[in-house]
């Protein structure tokens, strides 16, 4: 790599100095960001209607965490029993529960299943998503999601949460990313991670945890070809639950 290619990708001048604050604010070196927004273009990041916000310059499509938006409140008032990711993780009881969210990305699920009465300790090892997670944290009295910017593979063998939840990376499908944004944001900046649901269901066996979730594709096998105990299937995404 050539010498301006390495300054162009430590420099943070593409960042405004609302952008820089706000990512210190978060507790994170905006250092950190700019190997990903290097290697991702298409993509600014910058304070839209005072939300840390991913704008795509293209298509001019802002991306954000808000947990106020129409989708999540209609998912969460009429419908949250129906929801078929606590159908998945509570179970029929539907008592609340500890469960470490090993995937965050844009903290939906974690947001749905906090509003059960759940605590969720919940995992986003990328920088850059992490940043607009916390953003979006911060901008509400959320106070049953704790984020952690860790790598849950190195986590999850000890955690006490009664559930553990995992929804990694899959490979994009056409129809995946139609109208899509904040899937078509996850696809360019983390992409397939092939192994990803297979190590940390590996480590998430040797945990004390009760139950396992995964989240897959609707056509994809099972986990390491291991059969769960039950599955919640809905149009295009499946629940695979492991008793322990
Ligand atoms: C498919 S997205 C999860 C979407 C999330 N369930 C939601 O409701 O928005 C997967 C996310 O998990 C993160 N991730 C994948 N493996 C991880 C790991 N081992 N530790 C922490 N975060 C991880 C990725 O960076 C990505 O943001």
């Amino acid at each position: 790599m050539r010498l301006h290619e390495i300054i162009k990708i430590l420099t943070t001048d593409s960042l405004s100095q609302a952008v820089k604050l706000r990512i210190e604010l978060l507790g994170l070196n905006p250092l950190d960001l700019i190997p990903i927004l290097s290697e991702n273009p298409t993509y600014h990041l910058e304070i839209f209607q005072h939300k840390l916000s991913l704008l795509h310059k293209k298509d001019k499509h802002h991306v954000y965490v808000d947990f106020g938006s129409k989708q999540l409140k209609f998912r969460s008032q009429a419908h949250l029993n129906a929801e078929l990711v606590i159908k998945a993780v509570l179970g029929k009881k539907k008592q609340a529960t500890t469960i470490m969210d090993c995937t965050a990305g844009f903290g939906k699920d974690a947001y749905i299943m906090s509003l059960t009465g759940s605590k969720i300790i919940a995992y986003e090892f990328n920088p850059l998503m992490y940043a607009l997670l916390k953003d979006g944290l911060n901008r509400t009295e959320i106070d049953t999601i704790i984020l952690r910017k860790k790598n849950a593979l190195r986590e999850i063998k000890n955690t006490d949460c009664e559930v553990i939840f995992i929804d990694p990376m899959y490979p994009a499908t056409k129809k995946s990313a139609k109208n899509n944004k904040e899937m078509t944001v996850l696809q360019n900046i983390i992409g397939h991670q092939p192994l990803m649901a297979e190590d940390l269901f590996i480590q998430a066996k040797l945990s004390a945890a009760k139950k396992i979730v995964i989240k897959r594709p609707i056509k994809s096998g099972f986990v390491i070809n291991q059969k769960p105990t039950s599955q919640i299937i809905g149009k295009s995404a499946r629940f695979d639950i492991y008793a322990q």
